[in-house]
Formats: C-alpha cells, structure tokens, sequence
C-alpha cells in the first residue's frame, strides 16, 4: 500500500467541487480526503482511545446516522427526551473538523457561529465524558494506531450500503452539504475513480469487512435494517450487552422509522444545512434524511452508467463478498 500522501489533481473536483470551506483534495494511503486532512493525520493517529468507547465507522451515506440513532437509544436506555439533543453533540462526527474548513469562512463572516462539536470536534472528542460514541469515516488503516495496534479494543460497529445508493445519496448529500455544484454523471465518474472523499469506496469498505469476525466487531447492513429493522435492534443491543423488551423494541423501530427520522430534529441536521444556507456556503434545496430507499438508482442512472456501474462492482472481485 502507498503510504505518501499525494496531491489530487482532478479537473472536475477543482472546478466543482473547491469552495471556500473547501481548499483542495490529497490522497492518503490511496484514500482521498480534503487536504485540510494533513493538519490531522497525527492527531487522529496519536488519539487516545479507550477500551469502553464504541465507534461507529462507515462509507458516508451507509446509513450511520440511522444506525447512530440506534445505538444512542440502546446505550442510553431509550431516553427519548435527551434524544432530542442533535446528534453531532450526542454522538459526534470526529472528522468534521477536516472536512469543513471555516478558517477562511470565519475571517469573512463574523457572525458565523458553528456548535464546538462540528468546529473543533476532535477535541471536543477526546473530552468527551466516557463511555464515548464517536462516528467517522475514515478507512480503518487511518484510525488511531491504538485500535489499529489493538493496544485498545473499542467496539466498532461498521455499516455498509449498496454502492449504487451510496452514490446517488453522496451526490446529493454533497450538494447539500459540500458545495459540489455539478451534476450526477460527473459525480458518479468521481466516486469510479474514487475521488470523492474517503473513497475508494471498496478500499474503505473492505478494510472493516476483513475485521467482522473479531469479537469487538459488528457489521451490518442498510438493506438488512430496511428488510428486518427490529433483528438489527435486537443484534446491536446484544453487542452492547443490552437488554430489550420486545415491548421496547417495537417503540425503538417506530422511533427510528424513516418518517420520524426525517422531521426529527435531533437526526435530520436542519440546523447545520440551515447554517450553511444562513451564510451562503451553500444553496441547494432539500434535507439530510432524503428518500431511505434502496434501489433508487435504478430510476435514477441510465442505462449507460448502470453498466459501467456493474462492471465496476464486479471487477476487483468483491461482489460476491458483499453481495453487491
Ligand atoms: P438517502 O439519501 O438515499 O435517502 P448517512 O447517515 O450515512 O449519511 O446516510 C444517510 C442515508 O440514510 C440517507 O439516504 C437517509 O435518507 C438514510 N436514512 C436515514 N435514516 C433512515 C431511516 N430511518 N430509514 C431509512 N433510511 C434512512
């Protein structure tokens, strides 16, 4: 594996894809990351890590947030009331510090005031009062050496999602979100190539599918919360040592049903997207909690795009791992 970190020059990222929260891309160890990432590098590697933490790492768009939901309500007793907390602050998102840059967004904006847990959300992390949820993104081969050297055995739950979907939700999360102002079709020739943040998608993904077997791991699936949402309850609530009435699982699966999570306001993020749209970083309609489908490409990709879409699951001998 390639351990230097390399520029990315990609004509479409630079055009569409660069903003004023956004300065650049680089690779590290084949994954692509905003360069913002290099300030971080040795402070994520050199994070303390604690036996009782649990970290929720996925491709984005995999359905963590669902999952996110999920495991706060079990690790925390299905306290709905402090569950209306947004969820950057119940379970933050380590890595938001490196993907959104406001340095430059502050010296030009004085009244812009993002929460500490999306600003400084590495530190607010490492003083977090434990036991811990910490969510990122990041390929296991860059989380901090103490799991990697497994000095430390957090319990890591990983979920995957069909690619097809992640796609078409990253592009539309990255609108939303990221300031990526082109359409589909160049969106999807950059998830290929893996020049969208954390991909290679299969690099990313497969790093955590190699670990599954080990005790301190859970892997699961969006499409398997879709089809059997009260079974995922009851196996995260199993590796979380937790008990649950059937009673509670019913009231936990129609808390986390898709209708809720979409107007809820402690899982949907209007706040952040509204902080974005407040300050013009970004102008695109729509929300976080989009349509939870699976198989939505179909509609959406056409035929040419499905195909390159197939050979590519298919090449590098991964499908008929996944199942994708
Ligand atoms: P779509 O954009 O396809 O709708 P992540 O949290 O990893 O960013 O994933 C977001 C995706 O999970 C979005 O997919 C979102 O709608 C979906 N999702 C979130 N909560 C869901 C739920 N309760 N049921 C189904 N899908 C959900």
């Amino acid at each position: 594996m390639d351990l230097a970190f390399k520029p990315v020059d990609n004509a479409i990222l630079t055009e569409y894809f660069t903003n004023i929260f956004r300065h650049g891309y680089i690779q590290v160890k084949g994954i692509t990351l905003p360069k913002r990432f290099l300030d971080f590098h040795d402070v994520i590697k050199n994070f303390t890590v604690y036996d009782d933490d649990l970290w929720i790492c996925s491709f984005p768009k995999s359905g963590t947030t669902w999952t996110q939901e999920m495991i706060w309500m079990i690790a925390n007793d299905l306290n709905f009331e402090e569950g209306k907390k947004c969820m950057g602050d119940r379970f933050p998102f380590l890595d938001y510090e490196f993907l959104f840059d406001y340095t430059r967004v502050r010296d030009k904006i004085e009244a812009f005031d993002p929460p500490v847990y999306f600003e400084h959300s590495v530190n607010f992390i490492q003083n977090l009062r434990r036991p811990r949820l910490i969510k990122t993104h990041l390929p296991w081969f860059l989380l901090p050496e103490q799991i990697q050297s497994g000095e430390k055995r957090p319990k890591i739950i990983h979920i995957a999602r069909n690619p097809r979907d992640v796609c078409l939700s990253y592009f539309h999360h990255c609108k939303l979100f990221e300031g990526y102002t082109s359409h589909l079709d160049h969106f999807t020739q950059l998830f290929l190539t893996g020049n969208v943040s954390y991909a290679p998608y299969w690099t990313n993904v497969l790093s955590y599918w190699e670990k599954k077997s080990e005790l301190n791991f859970l892997f699961l699936k969006f499409e398997e919360l879709k089809s059997d949402l009260a079974g995922a309850i009851r196996r995260v609530a199993t590796f979380l040592c937790k008990q649950l009435t059937d009673n509670e699982v019913s009231r936990l699966a129609a808390h986390l049903s898709f209708e809720n999570m979409k107007t809820n306001k402690g899982t949907n993020y209007a706040s952040l997207i509204d902080l974005h749209r407040r300050h013009n970083l970004v102008c695109e309609e729509g929300t976080f909690i989009r349509t939870g489908e699976t198989g939505s490409y179909k509609l959406r990709y056409p035929q040419e795009l499905s195909t390159q879409f197939d050979e590519w699951v298919k090449s590098g001998d991964v499908d008929h791992k996944m199942g994708y």
